[in-house]
């Protein structure tokens, strides 16, 4: 397998061409944490099947596993004596008015970690009632506390990304990363500005639920829907229309040496220029996830994928 990284936004910070996802590192609403699905033992063999690949860079934020992630994740980290590349996130609830939150929340988030900073730092969400800039100049704060490297948002607009990129500019800080929901089941930021507002401005989108939730590795079906909240959002409706896809995604890894559809789901964001952040709740899905990089679809394949997902979207 070759990883072929690159640099994080315009920082001089270099990350794989995959990341991963922690959310799933805690979390008992959408995930099964804790409940007989998976473990912490699991999680570990995740960390160390990513290190041995070659893969550090790990998203997690305050909020998954209310704090829980954030504790494994710097645990990990520490107790491997390794670098690891660590972002976490900011969630701006409407009560944290304050500019001086998101420094006291990404305290808080270090002590967590028990790391002395991070490599980015995001803001979650976009949410109300504070604009995009008032959040960047915290974010600028930051990195000149020394507290992050770079510092990304999340669930930004191609308009927020731009505003927050222009108030982190005047300064002097490169807005590095947007974090959206991006797959071939969600395809809006193509249409929406994200993605080429991002290209336009040397930011890297992070691509996160990059196998739908699961649903495009193929596993789940109307008969064999995904569990709990899961499978509200993708019915016996939805996954019968996603079934013609993962025909074509199966028939295209074939010949790319047996690759799986969750391979062939993943590699088709990569080359659309984004970074996924695939979760893993063990090390067999994480290994499985790594063959997702080191090799390309080819134009062809890629425009297939593109018309069949179309209607999907
Ligand atoms: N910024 C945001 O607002 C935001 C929102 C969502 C996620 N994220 C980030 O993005 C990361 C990834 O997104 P996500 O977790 O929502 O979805 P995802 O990566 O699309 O799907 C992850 C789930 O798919 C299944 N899976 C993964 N690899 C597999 C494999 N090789 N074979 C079979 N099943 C596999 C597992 O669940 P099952 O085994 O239960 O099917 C796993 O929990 C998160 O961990 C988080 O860091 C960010």
């Amino acid at each position: 397998m070759q990883n072929n990284s690159r640099f994080l936004g315009q920082t001089d910070i270099r990350i794989p061409e995959l990341g991963i996802g922690t959310w799933q590192w805690g979390d008992r609403m959408m995930w099964d944490y804790g409940k007989g699905g998976y473990t912490d033992a699991d999680i570990r063999a995740v960390f160390d099947a990513a290190l041995a690949a070659d893969i550090r860079f790990f998203d997690t934020a305050e909020v998954y596993g209310l704090g829980r992630s954030e504790t494994l994740l710097g645990q990990f980290v520490r107790e491997s004596r390794e670098d690891a590349i660590v972002a976490t996130k900011f969630m701006p609830f409407p009560w944290r008015l304050h500019r001086s939150r998101l420094m006291a929340a990404l305290k808080h988030s270090l002590k967590r970690l028990g790391l002395p900073h991070v490599d980015l730092y995001q803001v979650h969400f976009p949410l109300p009632p504070l604009p995009a800039e008032h959040w960047a100049e915290s974010l600028a704060d930051a990195v000149e506390a020394g507290l992050t490297r770079a510092v990304g948002v999340s669930n930004f607009s191609a308009a927020q990304m731009g505003r927050a990129f222009n108030t982190l500019a005047a300064r002097n800080v490169p807005l590095a990363s947007n974090q959206i929901e991006y797959s071939l089941l969600h395809r809006e930021p193509e249409r929406n500005g994200q993605l080429q507002t991002a290209r336009d401005l040397g930011i890297t989108i992070i691509a996160y639920s990059p196998l739908a939730k699961g649903i495009l590795t193929g596993k789940y079906t109307p008969e064999n829907p995904p569990p709990g909240a899961r499978g509200r959002i993708y019915n016996r409706e939805k996954l019968q229309k996603v079934q013609p896809l993962i025909a074509l995604m199966k028939e295209i890894g074939q010949a790319h040496g047996d690759k799986s559809p969750a391979q062939v789901a993943l590699n088709w964001t990569i080359c659309k220029e984004t970074v996924p952040i695939p979760g893993a709740k063990n090390a067999r899905q994480l290994q499985s996830n790594l063959g997702a990089i080191g090799w390309r679809l080819t134009d062809d394949e890629i425009a297939a994928l593109d018309t069949l997902s179309a209607p999907l979207n």
